[in-house]
C-alpha cells in the first residue's frame, strides 16, 4: 500500500488506475480511524476495484476556538489500519492549501441550520476540502458516514449543484456497545463523560419511540447532565448536538426503521 503526500502524485496515481478500466472510490477522514471508519472503506471495497482513504486533519472547518491543534494525530495508527483492510493508497498532504488561496466552496441553505448555527463557516471548510479532495482523486464514488448526517447532506447539494459526477454512499453509523456514535472525539471524554455519554443516543431513541418533541427531549439530555446545543427534526431524522464537559457530540436517529443508504 502506497502512502501519498503530494496532490499531483495523487491525481497522478488515480489517473493511472482510471487508463486501466478500474472502478475507485474514495473514503475522506481527518484520521484517528475506528470501527466508524472501517466500515466506510469495507463499503468503499464492496463498490469499487481500488480504495482511496484520504487522512487531512483540514484547519478550514475548525472555528475559532475549536479543537484544531488537540484534534488526534496518529497516523502511523491509521496507515497501520488501513494496510490491514487491503486499502490501495492513503494520500495524507502536510497542506492541501496554497499560502493566498482564496477561493471557498458555499454551500448556502442545507449549512445554515444546526451544526451551522454554533459552528460558521464549518461546512464552507467542508465542502472546499471534499471539493478538492474529488478533484484530486477523481473517484467514482466517494464514501462518507451518516453520523455527521447535515455534513452528507451539504455534499450532496455540493455535488449536484456543481455537477460533480462522482456516486456517493452514505454508511449508517457505527456505534459501541452501549449505543455511543463511534467518532474520533470520544476520546477526549474524561471516564465519568464516557459513562454518561450512552444517554445521548439512548434519550434520541426514546424521543423518537416515543414521539417526543424537541424541547421535551432536551430537558431530557439536561437532566442527565449534557448541555443542549440543538434538538430538532430534520429531513426524517432526529438530530442533536450537546456538549459533555468541553467535548462536542453529535449523532442522529432516523424517525423510521431504514434500509442501508446509498
Ligand atoms: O468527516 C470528516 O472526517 C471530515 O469532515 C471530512 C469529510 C474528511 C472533511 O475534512
Amino acid at each position: 500500500m502506497k502512502v501519498l503526500r503530494s496532490s499531483r502524485a495523487m491525481s497522478a496515481w488515480a489517473e493511472e488506475r482510471r487508463l486501466e478500466g478500474r472502478r475507485l472510490a474514495l473514503v475522506p477522514t481527518m484520521g484517528a480511524l475506528h470501527a466508524g471508519h472501517v466500515a466506510l472503506i469495507r463499503r468503499a471495497r464492496r463498490v469499487a476495484d481500488c480504495v482511496m482513504v484520504s487522512i487531512y486533519v483540514n484547519p478550514t472547518q475548525f472555528c475559532a476556538g475549536e479543537d484544531f491543534e488537540k484534534y488526534p494525530r496518529v497516523e502511523h495508527e491509521d496507515v497501520v489500519l488501513c494496510k490491514q483492510e487491503g486499502v490501495d493508497v492513503v494520500f495524507a498532504p502536510r497542506n492541501l492549501y496554497a499560502a493566498d488561496a482564496s477561493t471557498r466552496v458555499e454551500e448556502t441553505v442545507l449549512s445554515r441550520d444546526r451544526c451551522g448555527v454554533s459552528r460558521p463557516g464549518h461546512f464552507t471548510g467542508v465542502a472546499t476540502v471534499v471539493a478538492k479532495l474529488l478533484n484530486i482523486c477523481r473517484p467514482h464514488v466517494a464514501v462518507f458516514g451518516l453520523k455527521d448526517f447535515q455534513q452528507c447532506q451539504v455534499i450532496q447539494r455540493m455535488v449536484r449543484d456543481l455537477d460533480f459526477g462522482v456516486r456517493l454512499v452514505f454508511v449508517p453509523t457505527v456505534r459501541e456497545r452501549d449505543g455511543l456514535a463511534m467518532s474520533s472525539r470520544n476520546r477526549y471524554l474524561s471516564e465519568e463523560e464516557r459513562r454518561l455519554a450512552p444517554n445521548f443516543y439512548r434519550i434520541l431513541c426514546d424521543g423518537v419511540r416515543k414521539g417526543m418533541g424537541e424541547k421535551i427531549i432536551a430537558r431530557e439530555l439536561e437532566k442527565v447532565g449534557f448541555q443542549v446545543d440543538y434538538v430538532t427534526h430534520s429531513c426524517g431524522r432526529l438530530c442533536a448536538a450537546v456538549f459533555l464537559g468541553s467535548t462536542r457530540l453529535i449523532d442522529n436517529v432516523p424517525l423510521k426503521k431504514e434500509a442501508e443508504g446509498d
